[in-house]
């Protein structure tokens, strides 16, 4: 089955052509990501509007890229898949209205994916194992962080979130305070190994060394954990983000220089730690369980150490795509699509998209 794709949720246009082999596996044909991010990158952040514009300049062409890559013509696709919600209202109507009229124009059945549930699809369009529910799955990206059991491979049960900021909105305000461009994820992320490496001091293990180190204990640099103190699996990110501004303006209203690796380590450090321990409390509550995680947050190469530690020490599989499909793509939207496909969960033409979460 050749499953036709879309994803405009945000500042990316992306249309993919995903095979359903015989043997259950996928085979991405063509997966093509048209970013926004320089244009938005000007004003600091995404700009719903231009979002939306850019969107609607770029599907078709894709869509043409996409098909003339996997070899296929229109014809040759048996099911179209499209992101409806959540994401930005007016990015998300592009997909939704193109993918519409794609399919009915042709007869093809159409299905909508949570993004959410696309980004944890991710982890399925591998030639190996793919994770086995139920299954516990972390959702972080720049609107998201959540924990979630997996029951099948399209149903999610909210178990654990941030009560205000998602992670990758609190990197990309930190690090634009610090003087990285939008989206500052990345650039944190090296930033934040470089101050782990200072205070390592030739240490390889240089994540773990810094805890030790005599720049953890610095006051100065001293940041809040963003894990909720109790038995819950939530988060507050904006306590962290909160502190971290207030440490920067400390910094400036003493004329004091700001070493940025060094908070950049230690933002980096508490985040991933608040994560580390609350997927730990996940995998005692519900042992013999693989962990999924996924989201462009997921790219952080701190994160993915960590967590297949915490991993191994619950003898839990762990599942993390790798980084090209990390971040918004189609692909991960046709394999979320095929399993709504499979339990029969058709759109038709009444679909609309939604800027909120799913509630199934
Ligand atoms: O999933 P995604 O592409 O879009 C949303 O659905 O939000 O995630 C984007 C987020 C941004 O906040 C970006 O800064 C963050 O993922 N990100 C990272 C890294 N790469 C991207 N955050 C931390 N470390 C990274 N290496
Ligand atoms: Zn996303």
């Amino acid at each position: 089955m050749n499953i036709l794709a879309f994803e405009s949720s945000c500042d990316e246009t992306s249309a993919a052509v995903v095979r359903r082999e015989e043997n259950g596996g996928f085979r991405i044909l063509a997966n093509i990501v048209r970013t926004q991010i320089p244009t938005h990158r000007l004003y600091g952040g995404v700009v719903p509007e231009i979002a939306s514009r850019a969107h609607i300049e770029a599907i078709s062409a894709i869509t043409y890229e996409a098909l003339q890559q996997a070899h296929l013509p229109l014809s040759g696709i048996d099911l179209v898949a499209v992101t409806a919600n959540p994401g930005l209202i007016g990015a998300l109507l592009v997909g939704v209205n193109f993918a519409k009229a794609l399919a009915a124009a042709n007869g093809i059945p159409l299905v909508a994916v949570d993004h959410i549930k696309g980004h944890l699809a991710a982890a399925y369009l591998t030639d190996g194992e793919i994770p086995k529910p139920p299954y516990i799955a972390l959702a972080c990206s720049g609107g998201h962080t959540a924990i979630y059991r997996a029951e099948d491979y399209s149903s999610l049960s909210l178990i654990g979130s941030t009560r205000d900021d998602a992670i990758g909105e609190s990197f990309d305000k930190i690090g634009r305070l610090i003087g990285i461009p939008y989206p500052a994820g990345a650039g944190f992320d090296k930033l934040a190994e470089e101050g782990f490496r200072l205070a390592a001091g030739g240490d390889e293990d240089f994540y773990h060394a810094y805890k030790r180190s005599a720049a953890y204990k610095d006051r100065d640099y001293a940041l809040p954990s963003p894990a909720i103190a109790d038995d819950t699996l939530d988060f507050s990110f904006s306590g962290l983000k909160t502190a971290a501004i207030n440490l920067i303006h400390r910094f400036e209203q003493t004329g004091r220089e700001l070493s940025a690796p060094a908070l950049a380590a230690r933002y980096t450090y508490e985040a991933v730690e608040a994560v580390a321990k609350k997927i730990a409390l996940a995998l005692d509550r519900y042992p013999g369980h693989d962990l999924v995680c996924a989201g462009g947050v997921a790219a952080n190469s701190h994160l993915r150490r960590r967590l297949a530690e915490v991993a191994k020490k619950h003898r839990a599989r762990l599942f993390i795509p790798p980084l090209s499909l990390c971040g918004d793509n189609a692909a991960m939207i046709a394999a979320a699509g095929y399993f709504r496909y499979e339990k029969g969960e058709l759109a038709d033409s009444s679909l609309n998209a939604s800027a909120a979460d799913s509630t199934d």
